[in-house]
């Protein structure tokens, strides 16, 4: 059991025109943004977005957070590294499902590799988080696929960061936690989504989820599992408010390895601004 001095943030699936330099950054902190998706699908104007069996394109808001961006943020912030998430839920304002869907195992980690290697180089990235959260197949083909394009990526790129964004839900639980039981020894975080909880988690019930999520994905608890929150309409659900107040919580435990908030793009068009991202890292900065 540990603290630590991570915070990360999702970015540009929204579409609200957030850039880098919206988000505040404090130096006391590893800052990773999490750029909101790559999808290995293909869209075009005419027809619904169809998979493509591992070739990944980027799926996040390119027109703001473009090459030259990432590089001049790289560059202002030492402490700021630049993740790529994979799959998220539906393929940008289209509706359809970013289903993982690879017609076989060795077909889908070669394009995958292929693919994000390329844009690793191209976009200078340091890591790769996998969220997808719709499944076209079984369990194995899952484990199998996600694994070893995780271990393949790794021994390609030895410095890149890797985590998975499960969620609370069985169909859910029953891919990622096979997936970690077999490959948590490629996998830096898990960026579990604690959001998906609802409005009546206080302090007492996300210790309790915290605790039940360091079960579920051994080893994790302390140095692997950070806690989270989202901004934006959290109708219903855990609000920002209570996740700053759990996250001193479990600092106060000796067990916050680090933050993730989802996401910039809400904080940019909310009332409130990029405040609770302050708030966030202040709470990493000063353990
Ligand atoms: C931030 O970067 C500086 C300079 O590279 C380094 O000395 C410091 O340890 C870093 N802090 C964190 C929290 O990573
Ligand atoms: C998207 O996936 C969910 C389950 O993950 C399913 O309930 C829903 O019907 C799917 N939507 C479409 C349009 O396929």
């Amino acid at each position: 059991m540990t603290n630590g001095y991570l915070f990360r943030e999702y970015i540009g699936a929204q579409f609200t025109g957030v850039r880098f330099t919206d988000v505040p950054v404090n130096t006391g902190v590893s800052f990773h943004f999490i750029l909101a998706f790559a999808i290995d699908y293909l869209a075009s104007q005419q027809s619904k977005p169809t998979p493509t069996n591992g070739v990944f394109r980027p799926f996040w808001d390119t027109g703001n957070l473009t090459p030259a961006a990432m590089a001049a943020t790289k560059a202002a912030h030492p402490n700021l590294s630049i993740m790529v998430s994979l799959g998220g839920d539906t393929v940008q304002n289209t509706g359809v499902n970013a289903t993982y869907a690879p017609t076989s195992v060795d077909s889908w980690v070669a394009n995958a590799v292929s693919s994000l290697s390329t844009m690793i180089t191209q976009y200078g990235l340091d890591g790769v988080d996998v969220d997808y959260e719709h499944f076209g197949t079984d369990v194995d083909t899952f484990v199998e696929g996600i694994g070893r394009l995780l271990t393949q990526l790794k021994a390609r790129f030895p410095n890149i960061r890797t985590s998975i964004a499960p969620y609370e839900h069985p169909v859910n639980q029953k891919y990622y936690q096979p997936l970690w039981r077999k490959y948590s020894g490629v996998i830096d975080y898990v960026n579990f989504q604690f959001y998906g909880y609802g409005a009546n988690t206080n302090v007492e019930y996300y210790m309790q989820f915290y605790n039940e999520q360091a079960r579920n994905y051994p080893g994790s608890g302390g140095s692997k599992l950070l806690a989270s929150f989202k901004t934006g309409d959290v109708t219903g659900l855990l609000s920002p408010d209570q996740g700053i107040s759990a996250a001193k919580e479990l600092q106060r435990q000796g067990k916050l390895p680090g933050i993730f908030i989802f996401s910039a793009d809400s904080s940019k068009k909310s009332p409130y601004g990029f405040k609770y991202e302050t708030q966030a890292q202040q709470i990493v900065a000063n353990h």
